[in-house]
């Protein structure tokens, strides 16, 4: 590896191209595979969607963990050209991945650089990177998740230089030496507002931030309720971060003196995330700040790595529970709506830290309350994401049911305490026919 730093800026140089010229060195049929969320490199993609819009290419896999903008490359008038996979749908690609014109990926998230090491081969992978540092590296930024194991898989790695990337500091490098090509970008980050915050969502959150102890290790989710936790965890002390989504709650709580990563036995006195997505003000605290750390997800969401610490509290949501306790919390029956992300890691991990729990959160409606979320059986063709034997806590805005060490009938009966009363009586009637209850 050129250590050189003369040597360094003359390879930046020679590797420094337009990217459409990048686009020129992808053939037809190739799989490539793409840094996911806001690190998904717009020139580049741009770049590659113009050709196969003027016919130059065809037969392109594009694998993106998670799409998380309405790309060009998901229109109807590249099918064919340009296919997606999807291993997280985001509201962007899910139409698309339940139409039949993109393909998705069951997968923990953990896992993820594990198929690209293993089971998957890529010809190309591309990703956003913040500016090369003075010894020839670049940061991954928002996104350090599988990017090292797609760099490791292709055969070519092309690189979107934005200087708005914040420069995370972790695990989470690519040296020039490793590069194919890159090309310039220089733009703004798109940013996730976090969701307006429900009464339900409130109720939720302080159910759950109640249990917290202090000096527990806490993972937030996707989606408003996890997220309300953040809120009311301001009285909190020692609280620690291992989490694989970094959002702007965990500013809020580190600003407020409430972490202090301090009984942490993983990475003490240090943040970790494997991806963020949030706020400019987010992006601007991250930058070059050596107290979160942005690792590999087949490190952050290794349950053996999160059951270290003692107390993980790991809060997630989901679409709906049966009851046995079986959690769907990435499709509405056979039609594929997220994906798995890392629920079942964080679950795993939580249930083999010491004082460790995971809740699971959800509304007990949906739709207009014409829906219970707590249901006798989950819907035809539903995909577990938690199943029965791993999952602990389930919360809805009526209270928390435990179901760890409870039989089947003891749980439904719990999952029924916590449903909306208005669909408790036709619940009941339910678990005495499928002879649960008596
Ligand atoms: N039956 C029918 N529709 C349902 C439903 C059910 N049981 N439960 C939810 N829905 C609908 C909602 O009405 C809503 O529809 P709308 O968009 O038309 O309003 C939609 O599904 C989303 O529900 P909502 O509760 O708003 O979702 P959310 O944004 O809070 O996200 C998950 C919840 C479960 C989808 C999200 O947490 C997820 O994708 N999890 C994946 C696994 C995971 O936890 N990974 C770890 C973190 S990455």
């Amino acid at each position: 590896m050129p250590t050189n730093k003369r040597h360094i800026q003359e390879l930046y140089t020679q590797k420094l191209k337009q990217a459409d010229e990048i686009a020129a060195q992808i053939s037809c049929g190739s799989v490539c595979v793409s840094a996911s969320a806001f690190a998904e490199p717009p020139a580049i993609m741009d770049a590659l969607t113009g050709r196969a819009l003027a016919g130059e290419l065809t037969d392109i896999e594009h694998n993106c963990l998670l799409a998380a903008r309405p790309w060009r490359y998901l229109a109807e008038d590249l099918a064919g050209k340009i296919t997606h996979n999807s291993w997280f749908s985001s509201g962007a690609s899910r139409g698309v991945v339940q139409s039949g014109r993109a393909d998705f990926t069951p997968v923990n998230y953990g896992d993820v650089p594990v198929f690209w090491r293993n089971y998957r081969k890529a010809d190309v992978a591309y990703m956003t990177v913040s500016p090369m540092d003075e010894h020839g590296y670049f940061s991954f930024g928002i996104t350090a998740s599988e990017n090292r194991a797609i760099i490791e898989s292709a055969d070519k790695v092309f690189l979107e230089v934005n200087s708005y990337m914040p420069r995370t500091l972790g695990d989470n490098f690519v040296h020039i030496s490793e590069v194919t090509a890159i090309c310039e970008n220089h733009r703004p980050l798109p940013e996730l507002a976090a969701p307006p915050l429900s009464e339900k969502d409130r109720k939720i959150g302080a159910l759950i931030a109640e249990r917290i102890p202090n000096g527990a290790t806490i993972q937030l989710g996707i989606g408003g309720m996890p997220n309300a936790v953040g809120g009311y965890l301001k009285d909190k002390k020692d609280l620690g971060i291992h989490t694989e989504m970094f959002v702007d709650s965990m500013v809020d709580l580190i600003e407020a003196g409430v972490v202090s990563n301090c009984q942490k036995t993983t990475d003490r006195l240090f943040s970790v995330a494997a991806f963020a997505m949030g706020s400019q003000r987010m992006y601007d605290y991250i930058h070059n700040n050596p107290a979160v750390k942005f690792c590999p997800v087949d490190y952050t969401n290794d349950p053996r790595i999160i059951s270290q610490n003692p107390n993980m509290v790991s809060i997630n949501a989901c679409i709906e529970v049966d009851f046995v306790g079986q959690v769907c919390a990435e499709s509405i029956g056979h039609l594929n709506f997220s994906g798995s992300g890392g629920q079942l890691d964080f679950v795993r991990g939580a249930n083999w830290s010491k004082g460790g729990r995971s809740y699971i959160c959800t509304y007990s409606t949906a739709k207009d309350d014409t829906i219970s979320k707590i249901c006798p059986m989950l819907k035809p063709g539903a995909h577990v994401t938690t199943p029965k034997n791993e999952v602990d806590c389930i919360v809805t805005e009526y209270g928390i049911a435990e179901l760890k060490g409870k039989s089947a009938g003891q749980r439904a009966k719990a999952l029924i305490a916590i449903s909306h009363p208005k669909f408790r009586d036709e619940l009941t009637f339910e678990a005495k026919k499928m002879n649960l209850m008596v």
